[in-house]
């Protein structure tokens, strides 16, 4: 093993900075762990002239991504640049030149993930991406190492920071969506285009990324099933406050025997659950395994430094096995094929909120359509609206076939009684 490491850094960019600034003041602790020191000798940039708050120390930056790739003093390469195309390439590159390769990028792994660990397998290379998910919490590592003895069956992830502070602010202030995501973007929470946080994409990749690791089956972002937050309303929260539910946007990956069921959508929890005590931009993750029960993972998902210190863990993985001569063998094999359940296997309970006409015979109607396709209801509330002629009607299903309830859906709308179903949510967890 060589005395100095020399890694080279594609971008500089705000998770760039944090890994140059942990990098230089973690030296001791990092020739602690892994017996060497460790240089960023080059830095990819898009711009040489720049004025940037983080000392590179030394470090060369450059414009040309080969004088990196092709570096052969260069052992090790972090992808801080972000997008997919681009980084997907550098990436390949790297690892075809025997770099060990550490991203943060969960696009280029959720969409590319597969060639990518083949590639570094090929290759004898180590690829590392715990930052792609959830930033400063160690999920990947908890499921692939921490959780390895046990069979993984539920995995419920808050791992989205802008939803989640916005559904935060609606449910405590009872404000509206327009004006708390026009607050989250001043505060710098939320971006300029929100779409990819607001839809559900975004946790939609990390997902897929989970339930690859905790399921051992390779998912892909087309299996997930995704619906985001946008049409969320203050009533519905309101609704969800007085039945005792918080709304989060989880993105749920669960198994039932060789069958699994990934979605993204927002999901009512008991006020009791613990990931209904997650708040603001704060991310967490819950896994259920057979043998261990609850456990629940939580922190920051984004940000500089709670970034860099997922990315520089990764690096000092890398570091370990260069030692041990033992790298290239992170690409793990899915055990299992995948399957995927249909929609007559997937089970849930369901939140609907109804305006109905308010006269003799709705509730009979309504009560006829759940019990006709076998929808036992567990709660139901309802509420005049003032000088409509119209009631609110809320109901909570026992669980139920998302076919069924599909079903359900699709019947309430030819219903005469039934003036506008307004809203309809998965409701998760159990009472406590
Ligand atoms: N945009 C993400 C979030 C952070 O709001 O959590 C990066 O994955």
């Amino acid at each position: 093993m060589k005395d100095v490491i020399s890694v080279g850094l594609l971008g500089l960019g705000t998770v760039g900075s944090g890994v140059v600034h942990l990098i230089d003041n973690h030296q001791d602790k990092l020739k602690h762990q892994v017996g060497c020191n460790v240089k960023i000798t080059k830095i990819l940039v898009s711009q040489l002239e720049k004025k940037r708050d983080v000392q590179t120390n030394g470090s060369r930056l450059t414009i040309n991504p080969d004088d990196i790739l092709e570096d052969s003093e260069i052992d090790v390469v972090i992808e801080v640049m972000g997008g997919i195309e681009s980084a997907r390439e550098h990436v390949l590159k790297a690892l075809r030149n025997h770099k060990h390769v550490v991203t943060a990028n969960k696009d280029l792994m959720a969409l590319h993930g597969k060639e990518l660990l083949q590639a570094a397998a090929e290759n004898g290379c180590d690829l590392f991406y715990e930052a792609s998910v959830a930033a400063g919490i160690p999920i990947l590592r908890s499921l692939t190492e921490g959780l390895s003895s046990d069979r993984i069956t539920k995995m419920m992830g808050i791992v989205n920071g802008t939803t989640n502070y916005i559904l935060t602010k609606m449910s405590q202030e009872g404000r509206g969506y327009d004006e708390v995501l026009k607050e989250a973007q001043e505060l710098g929470f939320a971006e300029a285009d929100p779409t990819s946080d607001v839809e559900g994409l975004d946790a939609a990749r990390k997902i897929a990324i989970l339930g690859t690791l905790g399921f051992s089956m390779h998912i892909d972002l087309d299996d997930v099933s995704v619906s985001g937050i946008s049409s969320v309303t203050a009533e519905d929260l309101e609704y969800c406050r007085q039945l005792g539910y918080t709304m989060k946007l989880v993105g749920i990956a669960s198994r039932t025997e060789d069958k699994a069921e990934v979605s993204v959508e927002p999901v009512l929890l008991p006020d009791a659950h613990p990931l209904a005590s997650v708040h603001n931009e704060f991310n967490a993750i819950y896994v259920y395994g057979e043998a261990v029960g609850e456990t629940m993972f939580y922190g920051p998902g984004a940000g500089k430094l709670p970034t860099a210190t997922a990315v520089v863990s990764d690096l000092v993985e890398v570091l370990k096995n260069m030692r041990l001569d033992v790298n290239g063998n992170s690409a793990v094999i899915p055990q299992f094929v995948k399957k995927l359940k249909t929609e007559d296997e997937v089970f849930a309970k369901y939140f609907l909120r109804i305006h109905a006409k308010d006269k003799p015979g709705t509730f009979a109607a309504l009560t006829t359509l759940f019990s006709e396709l076998e929808i036992s209801l567990e709660k139901i509330l309802q509420l005049p609206l003032k000088n409509s002629g119209l009631a609110e009607i809320i109901i909570v299903t026992h669980k139920a076939a998302k076919s069924d309830y599909k079903n359900v859906l699709r019947q309430l709308d030819l219903l005469e009684e039934v003036v506008d179903v307004k809203s309809s949510y998965r409701v998760e967890g159990d009472e406590r």
